[in-house]
C-alpha cells in the first residue's frame, strides 16, 4: 500500500549570501490517510523549510534534492502551474505568520468561497452554504454572521480556526499546521488540536503538525518526527518518543517543557542555542549542546538506526543503558 505522502530523502538547500547552505538534510518520513503526523524541533531545526518543499513555496533559489510523492505522484522539480493545482486542493497550508493565512482586509466568506468557485467550479450560492457548513465544523459560532465579517473581528483563537476552515474549504487531503496553536493560550491550543482529530477521525484528513512544543503533539500526534539542525534525529510512535525518548535533544526537549506542577515556567532549558544556517557542527549536530557526548560525537555523523519496532533515533548513545556496543 502506498502512503498519502512519502518523503524520501528530502534536502533543501537555501540561497544566501554565502552561498547555497543546507536547511534541509536527508529527511524521510511518511504518512498515511487519516494519520497525524507532528514535526518538533527547536526554531531554525528546518521544519518550515520541510513543509514549503511539499508545495513549491521555497524562498526564491532555493534547491532540492530527493523525493516528496503525493499518492505515488512526485512533487519536488514539478512546474509552479502544476503544484498551483496541488495547493489548496490536495495539499493545503495553515501558516506560521497569522498574517499569510487570511486576509485582513476581505470579508471572511470571500476568503473561503473564491477557492471552492475556482478549484472545484461551484456556484457561488453553493460555495456559501459549503462555508457556513466549514464554519460550522470548526466551531465559528453564528456562521452566517461571520461569514460578513473582516478577520479582524475575530479572536487570535477563532481567526486561527477561519484559517484551518479556508484550509479545507477545497476538501483537500492533506493539511499542513504550521506552528497553528503557538499563539493561542492552552485552551484555545486543546481545542485547535481536538478540531484537527476528529477532521481526522470525520474526513479522513491527514495532518502534519509542527510545533516547536513537543507537549503539543502529546494529545493528538500518531507519530512524531524530531528534527535539529535540518536532520531528523528521532523519529517514532507518540507514545514511544515521548515516554521512551532516545536520542538527547528529545530527551531535553521533553525536559524543557512546563510542567502543571511547576506553572508555566520550563523546567530545564537545553543549554546553548540550535546551530544557525551554514553552521551547522561536524559529527552529531547537537554534539556541542549534548551532557552525553563522546569524542567519536564530534567527527561521525550518526545515522537512525532503530530503537525498537518503528521508533529510530541518530543517536548510537543510550542516554539510559550507556553506550550500545
Ligand atoms: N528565506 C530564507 N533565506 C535564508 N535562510 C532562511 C530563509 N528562511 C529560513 N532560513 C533559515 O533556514 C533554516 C531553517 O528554517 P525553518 O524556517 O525551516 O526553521 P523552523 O524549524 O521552521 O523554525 P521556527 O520554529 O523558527 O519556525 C534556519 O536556519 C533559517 O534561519
Ligand atoms: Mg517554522
Amino acid at each position: 500500500m502506498t502512503n498519502l505522502l512519502d518523503i524520501e530523502a528530502l534536502s533543501v538547500w537555501l540561497a544566501t549570501r554565502r552561498g547555497p547552505q543546507k536547511a534541509v538534510d536527508d529527511v524521510s518520513f511518511t504518512v498515511g490517510a487519516g494519520e497525524i503526523v507532528g514535526i518538533a524541533g527547536e526554531s531554525g531545526s528546518g521544519k518550515t523549510m520541510t513543509a514549503l518543499s511539499m508545495l513549491g513555496l521555497l524562498p526564491p533559489g532555493a534547491t532540492t534534492a530527493g523525493s516528496v510523492r503525493l499518492d505515488g505522484d512526485e512533487l519536488l522539480g514539478r512546474p509552479a502551474r502544476y503544484l498551483r493545482g496541488i495547493r489548496g486542493r490536495q495539499i493545503a497550508m495553515v501558516s506560521q505568520d497569522p498574517a499569510t493565512s487570511l486576509h485582513p482586509m476581505l470579508r471572511v466568506e470571500t476568503q473561503l468561497t473564491e477557492h471552492m468557485r475556482h478549484h472545484l467550479g461551484v456556484s457561488k450560492s453553493e460555495a456559501r452554504s459549503r462555508a457556513v457548513e466549514l464554519l460550522g465544523t470548526v466551531r465559528i459560532p453564528d456562521p452566517e454572521r461571520a461569514l460578513r465579517a473582516h478577520p479582524g473581528q475575530f479572536s487570535g483563537g477563532m481567526r486561527q480556526r477561519i484559517a484551518i476552515a479556508s484550509a479545507l474549504a477545497c476538501e483537500p487531503k492533506l493539511l499542513l499546521a504550521d506552528e497553528p496553536t503557538t499563539a493561542l493560550d492552552v485552551t484555545v491550543q486543546a481545542g485547535i488540536l481536538r478540531l484537527l482529530d476528529r477532521l481526522r477521525r470525520e474526513r479522513g484528513l491527514a495532518v502534519v503538525i509542527i510545533t516547536h512544543d513537543l507537549g503539543v503533539m502529546s494529545s493528538v500526534a500518531d507519530r512524531v518526527c524530531v528534527m535539529y539542525g535540518g536532520r531528523m534525529v528521532e523519529v517514532g510512535p507518540r507514545s514511544a518518543v515521548l515516554a521512551a525518548p532516545r536520542h538527547p535533544y528529545t530527551r531535553g526537549l521533553l525536559a524543557a517543557l512546563p510542567h502543571p506542577e511547576s506553572g508555566n515556567a520550563a523546567l530545564r532549558p537545553i543549554p546553548g542555542s540550535p546551530p544557525t544556517l551554514g553552521a551547522i557542527p561536524a559529527g552529531c549536530a547537537f554534539h556541542p549542546r549534548c551532557d552525553f557526548r563522546k569524542d567519536t560525537c564530534g567527527t561521525q555523523r550518526p545515522v537512525l538506526a532503530q530503537v525498537s519496532g518503528a521508533h529510530s533515533a541518530a543517536c548510537p548513545i543510550d542516554p539510559w543503558g550507556g553506550p550500545d556496543e
